[in-house]
């Protein structure tokens, strides 16, 4: 039978205690418990290994914001009060990323203010810097790397956003900067970079059709936005890749870990297995797999079949269908048990080295300071 205890066990403590580890990427698809575990590192970093920690969260439900004493987005870490760090002199600061004012902070930084203004009123860039698919991602990045270069903190851990795919936050980046400095949007827009008509004309007459159905869809106003957008940005092309390309390089230093977090169902662990693929390609460090919210029967001596067959037998005897329903809870739990087991299995057969963690399934959600510490403590004692 497959088992979880094939992979070696992931030591969390070790690397909450490791001053070498500088930076911790909570990953994973979506739902899986990414933001709770980057809390509850955190947590256990402050309270228990002394590190001055601070969480960069995203999204978080709004009571476990509350319960960190984040009431709205300020994009500056805060200091969490509350914790118990007396014996171990660690601290926690968190924060939630807010993707709007993180992108206006790097178009400040790269653009003197006159046309950082123009950007900031381009209805264009209003969109785009609330809603394009893939700035979140690639402001979590920003922002990582702006913690990092304050060099305030022992420990980071990031959380990363509820993306479909966990693939998007290492891809943001490349896909924001292609679209960018697209060859298409620059043809489209050569009108206003050159000043002049004949451009125009060019592309439209090489475009014809195209370009007639683009002014059509997009509409003339927009376009004449979108080219003020791309001709104000445009001297920040080489900054937005040079700063993406300067967070890979953290992300694949060895002051870094990858904590990648799966749900023990058939969707999460292939994700799981395809970001862990990624990123030993990558060549960035994936320290281990939490499982998370697996389920495990009180007695797990007592297998399902004899859980079942004893359940059976008591309801043929009669007059004990209290103790049979109890069985058939427990073999029910126990099937599920061992589906879980052969689920997160495919991902040991894959990676065979890469250790892992299972962290029961909490009767109920976890929003508060106790919640995260019985999470912490389940991820460093199995
Ligand atoms: N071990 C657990 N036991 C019980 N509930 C849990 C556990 N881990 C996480 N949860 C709950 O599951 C829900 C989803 O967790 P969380 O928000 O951490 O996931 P996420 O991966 O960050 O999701 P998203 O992709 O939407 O950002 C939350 O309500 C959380 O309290
Ligand atoms: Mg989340």
């Amino acid at each position: 039978m497959p088992s979880e205890d094939a992979a070696p066990q992931l030591d969390v403590d070790q690397i909450l205690a490791d001053p070498g580890v500088r930076i911790i990427v909570c990953c994973g698809a979506g739902g899986v418990g990414k933001t709770t575990t980057a809390a509850a590192l955190a947590l256990r970093a402050a309270e228990q290994h002394g590190r001055r920690t601070v969480v960069l969260t995203i999204d978080p439900a709004r009571r476990l914001a509350q319960s960190l004493g984040l009431t709205e987005l300020d994009n500056t870490p805060r200091q969490v009060k509350g914790i118990d760090v007396e014996a171990s002199g660690g601290e926690l600061h968190a924060m939630m990323l807010d993707m709007k004012r993180t992108f206006d902070d790097v178009v400040l930084q790269h653009t003197d203010p006159a046309k950082a203004a123009e950007i900031f009123a381009n209805p264009f860039y209003q969109a785009m810097s609330s809603t394009f698919a893939g700035t979140q991602e690639y402001m979590a990045m920003e922002k990582l790397g702006q913690l990092h270069a304050r060099g305030e903190w022992d420990l980071i851990v990031v959380d990363t956003p509820p993306s479909r795919s966990a693939l998007d936050f290492l891809d943001a980046p490349a896909r924001l900067s292609r679209f960018l400095d697209g060859r298409m949007l620059r043809l489209l827009l050569a009108p206003a970079r050159t000043g002049g008509r004949s451009m125009f004309s060019l592309v439209t007459a090489s475009f014809g059709m195209f370009s007639k159905v683009v002014q059509k869809v997009l509409g003339a106003q927009l376009l004449t936005d979108l080219s003020g957008f791309v001709a104000a940005l445009d001297s920040m092309f080489g900054g937005f890749r040079q700063r993406a390309e300067q967070t890979y390089r953290i992300l694949q230093a060895r002051e870094t870990a990858f904590v990648l977090v799966a749900a023990p169902e058939p969707d999460a662990v292939r994700e799981a297995a395809y970001f862990a693929g990624r990123l030993r390609e990558e060549k960035m460090p994936l320290a281990g797999l939490v499982l998370n919210r697996v389920h495990r029967p009180a007695v797990p001596e007592l297998d399902a079949e004899q859980s079942r067959a004893a359940a059976e037998r008591l309801t043929e005897l009669g007059g004990h269908e209290a103790t049979a329903d109890v069985l058939r809870a427990h073999a029910a739990l126990a099937r599920q048990a061992v589906r879980e087991q052969q689920v997160a299995a495919r991902f040991t057969e894959a990676f065979p080295g890469v250790p892992s963690v299972s962290v029961t399934a909490q009767p109920a959600d976890v929003h508060d300071v106790d919640g995260l510490r019985t999470i912490g403590a389940a991820i460093s004692r199995p």
